[in-house]
């Protein structure tokens, strides 16, 4: 099966770890591209629901893999040295992040909106950001790498992300980012209207080029 960019991307955000949980594997693609490029040596991966977590064995059947039935972090009882919670809405991995267990490990974190609502749980939970990447794969997909941690960050930076905007391949999600809200701008009311624009200077602070 063809992987995403999306996907290869987090896998490989996973080189270094010796065990990755993978909370929402579905198909557990991300900890399959991860092992076959070699990059981690076990795994543990959890769904919420069993139809997903059956199509994870099937993938990954050759690999050292515990599959546990388990809402986010709940039913979880083994050691982890990274969590990836992915192709989630911002809502949805927040409340997961809710019931995280104490422990010194790292977060890889990709909502598939919203992002700027994750960032600011981190900034309210104390995690910190260490690291963001944006993918381009048909739709932006923004990936937030968080740990245990305090940071300070303004509302700018919740927008358009403490990391990302020192990143070269984020201007092109910028400009994509200006054009949708310019095209939004064109029918919104006064309410929705003020927040657009501060959302565009915002954007358009970071653009260089
Ligand atoms: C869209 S898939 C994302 C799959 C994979 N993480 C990725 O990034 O490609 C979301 C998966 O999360 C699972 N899920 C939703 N809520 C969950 C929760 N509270 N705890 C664990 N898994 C959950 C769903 O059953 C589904 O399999």
């Amino acid at each position: 099966m063809a992987r995403s960019k999306r996907i290869v991307g987090l896998a490989e955000l996973c080189k270094g770890y010796d065990t990755v949980l993978d909370i929402g594997t579905d198909h557990g693609l991300v900890l399959k591209s991860a092992f076959e490029k070699g990059y981690i040596k076990q795994a543990i991966a959890t769904d919420l629901r069993d139809m997903p977590l059956q199509s994870a064995k099937n993938n990954l059947k050759n690999y050292p893999v515990n599959f546990i039935i388990s809402d986010g972090f709940l039913a979880l009882r083994e050691p982890f040295d990274v969590a990836i919670i992915a192709g989630m809405g911002a809502h949805l991995i927040n409340d997961i992040l809710d019931h995280r267990p104490y422990g010194t490990y790292d977060l890889i974190l990709q909502a598939n909106d919203k992002v700027h609502l994750l960032r600011r749980y981190l900034m309210d939970h104390g995690l910190k950001i260490t690291d963001e990447w944006v993918i381009h794969d048909h739709f932006y997909y923004v990936i937030i790498k968080a740990t245990q941690g305090v940071m300070q960050l303004t509302d700018d930076d919740i927008l358009v992300g403490p990391m990302l905007k020192t990143k070269p391949e984020a201007q092109a999600f910028y400009h994509h980012k200006l054009k949708l809200i310019d095209k939004i701008m064109k029918t919104a009311d006064e309410v929705k209207l003020e927040e657009l624009v501060r959302l565009r200077q915002a954007y358009n602070d970071v653009i260089i080029c």
